[in-house]
């Protein structure tokens, strides 16, 4: 066989990924409770689905056709007003808004945009899986401040603030977060901010979870003054829509970065989805995008959050975890357990899933900070299964420390 480029050996591939390969061959055993992919459970929003079928039977050519790189103007309008409202800040639908094959694209494009080789990249320890490989294949190296259980899982300015050297390019920040679930204090990002205007690097913010706030507000970083102009904002229909088979998401960003995404964009996929496109429509309609979260979205996961926590507390008392006020995870921190058991997150995670047949996601996955850790999402299950599947995990640890 020829050979394969050696580019390909600097990347691995995502161990998420590969348990939910392992799952969609599992899917036919109702047994399996899974705490471990974050995939919505829920069916989008009524008016979405009548807009799909709609668009097949009466509009196949137009829906299925090609559209431009950057996506449909009338989406890309009715984003930047939708930003407007949440951020306070005007976004350009032409020129500042790019429509991408969700936000994993959004992430990608922009590592390729922005890094040059051995621009350094601060990321916090732990955080989700999806940003350490493009910065690679980018050029880019990973530099990472820690958040702690014990801090409610704040990353400190000051770590942030010793770690920006000459070489920074960029800061992700998420928020809500993937795997805490924890918001971003404001304190935390004013310091961002001014960090990001004074040495000039990139904030990418990350907004996967930007409405799945069950407590309190999100903070966005663009809204502070003068931070636009620093801003990379990648977004996802995946979560809020509850679309990921879908694969859309936007980027809102200054014009010379949506222009070089764009050009990058041409070689990867030529155009997003125009079908998915022209249905999102109707997601800015009628309030249908705000009811659909404020009524079945948030009272849904919260309810669920709210039962797999008190579980947590009652099945496993010595673990340590924070309410996560957004997103869709407990990150627990299982070190007490793990000790009696004398095993490692990976191995628990794995024998769980062979002996129990509970699926959760080691915590050294999203970084050394989540050595001993343990995400577990309550999305996927309704409450009865999230009930039975910590049952079931307080059986396992209890048959290994008796
Ligand atoms: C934080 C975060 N960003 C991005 C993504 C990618 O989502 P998508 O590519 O479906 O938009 C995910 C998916 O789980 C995520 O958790």
């Amino acid at each position: 066989m020829p050979y394969l480029s050696d580019r390909i050996e600097l990347i691995r591939i995502s161990p998420i990924r590969m348990i939910a390969a392992l799952l969609d061959k599992a899917r036919a055993s109702r047994s399996i409770i899974s705490f471990g992919g974050g995939a919505p459970s829920l069916p989008p929003p009524r008016e979405l689905l009548e807009e799909i079928e709609n668009l097949i039977r009466e509009k196949p050519i137009k829906a299925l056709g090609y559209c431009g790189t950057r996506g449909l103007p009338e989406l890309r309008n009715l984003i930047a007003e939708d930003l407007k409202k949440y951020t306070g800040v005007e976004y350009d639908g032409e020129k500042e808004i790019m429509i991408t094959d969700g936000s994993t694209e959004g992430i990608f494009l922009t590592f390729l945009s922005i890094l040059n080789k051995n621009d350094e990249v601060i990321l916090i320890d732990p955080t989700y899986l999806g940003y350490t490989e493009p910065i690679k294949l980018a050029g880019g190296r990973i530099v990472r401040i820690p958040a702690k259980v014990e801090n409610g899982y704040q990353p400190d300015p000051e770590d942030l603030k010793n770690s920006v050297t000459k070489r920074t390019r960029a800061f992700v920040l998420l928020s809500p977060d993937n795997p805490t679930g924890r918001v971003i204090s404001r304190e935390f990002v004013k310091t961002l901010v001014d960090l990001a205007q004074e040495h000039d690097f990139w904030i990418i913010y990350d907004g996967a979870y930007q409405h799945i706030v069950y407590e309190g507000e999100n903070t966005w970083p663009q809204s502070y003054p003068g931070a636009k102009e620093y801003t990379i904002s990648v977004h996802t229909f995946s979560k809020e829509a509850s679309i990921p088979g879908l694969r859309v998401g936007y980027v809102a960003a200054p014009k010379e970065v949506i222009s070089a995404m764009e050009k990058l964009k041409q070689y990867t996929s030529l155009a997003p989805n125009t079908f998915a496109q022209y249905a999102l429509l109707k997601f800015y309609e009628n309030g249908v995008k705000e009811r659909y979260l404020r009524d079945v979205v948030i009272p849904t996961y919260k309810s669920r959050r709210d039962l797999m926590g008190e579980l947590i507390r009652k099945y496993l008392p010595e673990a340590r975890t924070i309410t996560p006020h957004g997103a869709f995870y407990f990150f627990v921190d299982i070190r007490p357990y793990l000790e009696l058991m004398g095993r490692n997150d990976k191995e628990f995670a794995s024998r769980l899933l062979y002996r129990k047949e509970v699926v959760v996601i080691p915590g050294s996955y999203f970084g050394s900070m989540g050595n001993g850790h343990v995400r577990m999402t309550f999305v996927s299950e309704p409450e009865e299964r999230i009930k039975e599947g910590i049952e079931r995990i307080w059986e396992f640890v209890f048959s290994y420390t008796i």
